[in-house]
């Protein structure tokens, strides 16, 4: 056995693929979810894995989960809808739960990688952004109870690093896609699924000419696990630099679901960064990682999961 690894908000999207990459190569794995965005069903194909285990734990809270080698703190809402919903508890889990992680960290000498985000650069003056980048973001916006809680969580993070030597890494996440995102969750990807699927017009805000770029759900994992072998403490970008338009991005999903939606164009909401697009220098030269996948790939690889999730969920 390799290790026991600690994975908070392992019921969730990144968390719960997390898994089944560390039990892939050997390691035995505890989740800690309070399954406030996450699901079990997520979980559910490793319910009699013996070097799986699951406890239902507020990272809000103290809380000890035994000894650990590894952790990887991904509790938090993701998803604008999730985090608009629960503004106060993703501040507590970017401020007071991390601390908690951290104390764990300490307490058993754990390494600790923990997911930051690209919404650190908030809406940002430059572009591609580099971890250099120190970012543009409205500290009382409706989007900083996110961007604030993860750029406090970066500072928290380095400061055990600094003052406790905790063996600490930071990864700041770009939009990533793939199977076992929730439909509802208001992230581009799963919205323009669900409503090519269901032969529904596909929401473009603004003129749809803001950009992304969509990571698939298996570059990103491995670009967490390179990271969390390397003696890198300072942030890296992990993300698709394949920058796309919101509108080529809808057009996408049409031309692989085969869906004859048609387009509709609603106001812009607040603060919505215009570009964004990882400059991953640091990920090549330090990680020796880039992704794989390009967009219609990954769209095609998370089709099926889309139908079945867009059948399971009634429509109101
Ligand atoms: N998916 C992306 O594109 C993306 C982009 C940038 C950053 N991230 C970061 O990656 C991490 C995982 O994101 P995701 O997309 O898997 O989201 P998710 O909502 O699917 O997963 C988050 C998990 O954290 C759990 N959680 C939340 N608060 C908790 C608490 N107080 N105690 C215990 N568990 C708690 C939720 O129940 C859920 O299972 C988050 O930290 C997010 O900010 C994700």
């Amino acid at each position: 056995m390799k290790g026991r690894a600690l994975i908070t908000g392992g019921a969730g999207f990144l968390g719960s693929h997390l898994c089944d990459a560390l039990l892939g190569e050997g390691y035995s794995v505890v989740v800690v979810d309070n399954l406030l965005t996450g699901r079990l069903s997520n979980l559910e194909h490793l319910r009699n894995e013996p070097r799986f285990e699951f406890q239902k734990l507020d990272v809000n809270q103290p809380f000890d989960c035994g000894p650990v080698d590894y952790i990887f703190h991904f509790a938090c809402p993701a998803s604008p809808v999730d985090y608009t919903e629960h503004g106060i508890a993703t501040l507590k889990v970017g401020s007071v739960g991390t601390f908690h992680v951290l104390d764990v960290a300490r307490k058993y000498q754990a390494k600790y990688l923990v997911s930051s985000t690209s919404e650190c650069y908030g809406d940002p003056l430059e572009h591609p952004q580099k971890e250099s980048y120190w970012g543009y973001v409205n500290p009382v916006g409706p989007r900083s109870v996110y961007d604030e809680a993860k750029r406090f969580t970066e500072a928290v993070t380095m400061a055990y690093h600094r003052y406790h030597n905790v063996d600490a890494r930071i990864v700041r996440i770009f939009n990533t896609y793939g199977p076992r995102m929730q439909i509802n969750d208001g992230r581009v990807v799963p919205n323009f699924m669900k409503q090519a699927l269901r032969g529904e017009p596909l929401t473009v805000y603004g003129d749809g000419g803001q950009t992304r770029s969509f990571c698939y759900v298996s570059d990103e994992i491995e670009g967490f696990l390179r990271l969390s072998r390397s003696d890198e403490h300072l942030p890296v970008n992990i993300g698709n630099p394949n920058e796309f338009t919101i509108l080529e991005c809808a057009q996408r999903v049409i031309a692989i679901t085969g869906s004859k939606s048609r387009i509709d164009f609603k106001p812009l909401p607040p603060d919505d960064p215009k570009l964004r697009r990882p400059d991953i220098t640091k990920a090549r030269e330090v990680l020796g990682w880039e992704p794989k996948v390009d967009l219609d790939t990954g769209l095609r690889l998370s089709l099926d999961y889309f139908r079945g999730a867009v059948i399971a969920e009634p429509v109101l």
